[in-house]
């Protein structure tokens, strides 16, 4: 498929988004406004299809392909224009992204699609801002974007059925399988999983079980790859309450109100692997 897209936003996310673009022969323009998460992308990618190579699955001269496919810029400028579909990643903020959106929304080629990675934000709200919402669309992908199949693709209240069908052809082209939902708080899979989590943390804040052995009993006794507080110290504890905390301002759902042991941990600094402890401890690894 011939297309062109524009990432906003070389964090995680964007970085990922952008490697997977290119290697599945897509023009990728990524743009962010930090040079230095620039300069820490083109390492990123550069390193991991190194590592294609080194193993053979890929040779130097693909390589070269895959690379030239990125456009790395730091400013917007005429590029826009010639996208046919922008991918937000840039911070979870609804003001930023609103903001990024509207001046978009003026500068890109009407037929564009626009699309939000967002994680907790509505769909349907941030296409009020756009003058044609009906462009508009949430693909919620997840981390690490190379490994992950999956994308939720998001139907927003506005979200025209043109819209979905090329955004479905997006995700296809990007080698994933698209899942349709609905606009609503943690759309699917963090919807549930966020339950998961936070019943984990509560069982273990009430001593019922220790982390180890939550984790091994949902390995063992659900077959999962991972246990959830294995899950949730790799996510981020720190990532997995403020996720918790705004499902449950948004759905008034109970069961969303996070365990107590979530917010000490991560005011006592315990945000899991990335400060070293969390449920488990990473000090030597
Ligand atoms: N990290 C995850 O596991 C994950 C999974 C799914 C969805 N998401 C969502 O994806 C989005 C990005 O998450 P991330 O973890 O990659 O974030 P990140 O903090 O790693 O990266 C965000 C990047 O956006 C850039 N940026 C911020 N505002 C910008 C602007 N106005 N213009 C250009 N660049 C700008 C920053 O410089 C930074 O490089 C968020 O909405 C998040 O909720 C994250």
């Amino acid at each position: 498929m011939n297309m062109k897209l524009l990432v906003v936003g070389a964090g995680t996310m964007g970085t990922g988004i952008t490697q997977v673009a290119a290697e599945q022969g897509i023009e990728v323009v990524l743009y962010d406004f930090k040079p230095e998460q620039l300069a820490k992308t083109k390492k990123t990618i550069n390193n991991f299809l190194q590592k294609k190579v080194d193993k053979g699955k890929l040779s130097s001269q693909e390589k070269e392909v895959v690379l030239k496919r990125i456009q790395l810029v730091e400013d917007l400028g005429d590029r826009v224009r010639q996208c046919d579909f922008v991918i937000e990643a840039i911070f979870e903020n609804y003001e930023a992204k609103v903001q990024l959106f509207k001046q978009l929304d003026k500068v890109c080629n009407p037929e564009a699609i626009l699309i939000s990675n967002t994680s907790t934000l509505s769909i349907s709200k941030m296409a009020e801002a756009l003058q044609d919402p009906s462009r508009f669309m949430g693909m919620h992908f997840f981390s690490p974007v190379p490994v992950m199949r999956l994308v939720e693709v998001v139907r927003g209240e506005k979200t025209s059925a043109v819209t979905m069908e090329k955004g479905l052809k997006l995700v296809e082209a990007l080698g994933k399988t698209g899942v349709v939902v609905k606009d609503i708080p943690g759309f699917l899979v963090n919807r549930i999983n966020c339950l998961m989590y936070n019943e984990a943390a509560r069982l273990v804040q009430a001593e019922v079980a220790t982390a180890e052995n939550v984790d091994k009993a949902m390995k063992l006794g659900m077959n999962h790859p991972m246990g959830p507080l294995e899950m949730i110290d790799m996510a981020g504890i720190d990532v997995a309450l403020s996720a918790l905390d705004a499902l449950y301002e948004m759905t008034g759902n109970e069961a969303y109100k996070p365990a107590e042991i979530l917010r000490e941990m991560v005011n006592s600094g315990k945000c899991g692997r990335k400060s070293t402890v969390g449920f488990y401890n990473y000090k030597n690894q």
